[in-house]
């Protein structure tokens, strides 16, 4: 009887962002539930210098119940690589290359000229780096140059999905619902301190939101009530990016969020509430402090779950989104005004995590999810090479 051989799946996660852990905790979910009769997963680990290395363990969560903040992983640190890993930034049998070093045995030094070279052969690789350098568009660009199949967003709907200006710009074209903003260059802002705020207060009005255009977890986010604290608030995001989005605050809101799964024909999940145990769904709220609440699915009338349903949707589809994306919406209470906030398109991927709870609610597993996503992948990459290449 022949056996189907197993998919080898390379698991990418870690990297370079203050979101490594987060990852840590999605790449320990993925590796806990894939089905190992039909898959084999290689552990990629990028460390938090950059560095890839294939990881000795796969990273695991201690506990499931744990929140990501309490989660004790076996951090990177921990299992202790030997081997280095290398991308083949072209199309071929060999995905990547692994490379260990040998000690010269008279100096005891590392000696380059002695590394073992090993070609590594994967089917499919599936990201789940959060943040800048995995989901905006960087390391989908390098998967792209390597002809293989990825999960997830593509290059551009990547980069778009991690630049906040960006996407609003995309967002609106599609007519889309979104808050008034405006995108300002640190540059400019350290040119003209007085001469910006004057300008954002005429045209925009109190309460407002100050982000740096290209991060995550609220990293550098804070809200300003008058000239003072938005002059701070833009000093504390000018610190982590060159370009800052300051936007109206929706207050008081109520934060909805939809999972969306698919490509050219995407579905969307029930929708789920976040209630922050803090004055906004800041970073201390979202991993640190464990009291915030979820609601799923969340209590809306039937008129305004088919309507965020739709704005999901369309917000996956304005940035070309494949794969999967999570789509947060603002709620304002007080009107029932439904505006778009941003688009994910690498959620937090642990078991516990809104995008994975909000299909469960939905009626898709987990180990089903992960199913779905690398069939969608798959399918992604033979839609891909049906396109000409050659004019000729
Ligand atoms: N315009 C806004 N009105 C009200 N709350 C906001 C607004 N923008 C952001 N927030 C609050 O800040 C949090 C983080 O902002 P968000 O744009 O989602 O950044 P991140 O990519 O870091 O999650 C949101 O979850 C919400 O609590
Ligand atoms: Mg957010």
């Amino acid at each position: 009887m022949s056996q189907v051989r197993r998919l080898r799946i390379g698991i990418i996660y870690g990297g370079r962002s203050s979101e490594h852990a987060v990852s840590l905790a999605s790449a320990a979910a993925i590796f806990a539930n894939l089905d190992r009769e039909r898959y084999e997963p290689v552990p990629i680990r990028i460390e938090q210098d950059g560095r890839w290395v294939l990881a000795e363990r796969p990273p695991t969560l201690e506990s499931a119940g744990d929140t990501i903040a309490r989660a004790r992983l076996e951090s990177g640190r921990a299992a202790r690589a030997t081997r280095e890993l290398h991308l083949v930034a072209h199309p071929g049998d060999e995905t990547m290359l692994t490379v260990e070093r040998g000690v010269d045995a008279d100096s005891g030094s590392d000696d380059a000229g002695h590394a073992i070279v090993t070609g590594l052969a994967l089917d499919l690789i599936f990201p789940i780096v959060h943040g800048p350098y995995g989901e905006d568009g960087t390391l989908q660009g390098l998967l792209e140059l390597a002809d293989i199949p990825y999960v997830g967003a593509g290059v551009l709907a990547a980069a778009v999905g991690m630049d906040k200006a960006v996407m609003k710009v995309l967002f609106a074209a599609s007519g889309l619902p979104i808050v008034q903003h405006d995108v300002l260059l640190r540059r400019d802002w350290q040119a003209d301190r007085a001469g910006i705020v004057s300008e954002l207060t005429e045209r925009l009005r109190f309460p407002l939101f100050v982000k740096p255009a290209n991060l995550g977890s609220s990293v550098g986010i804070s809200r300003a009530t008058d000239r003072d604290t938005l002059s701070s608030a833009i000093d504390l995001a000018a610190e982590f990016d060159r370009k800052i989005v300051v936007e109206e605050g929706v207050t008081p809101c109520r934060e909805i969020e939809c999972a969306v799964l698919g490509n050219s024909d995407p579905e969307v999940s029930v929708p789920g509430e976040i209630i922050p145990s803090r004055d906004f769904y800041d970073y201390e709220a979202k991993y640190l402090d464990d009291s915030s609440e979820i609601v799923i699915p969340a209590v809306l009338t039937p008129g305004q779950t088919a309507e965020v349903q739709r704005l999901a949707i369309a917000a996956f589809r304005a940035i070309d989104g494949a794969g999967m994306a999570r789509v947060d919406l603002l709620l304002k209470r007080n009107t029932g005004r439904i505006f778009l906030n941003e688009i994910n398109t690498h959620p937090g991927f642990t078991t516990i995590s809104m995008y994975s709870k909000m299909w469960a609610a939905s009626g898709l597993s987990y180990p089903a999810l992960l199913d779905r996503l690398i069939a969608l992948a798959n399918e992604r990459h033979t839609e891909k090479q049906e396109s000409r290449t050659s004019v000729l």
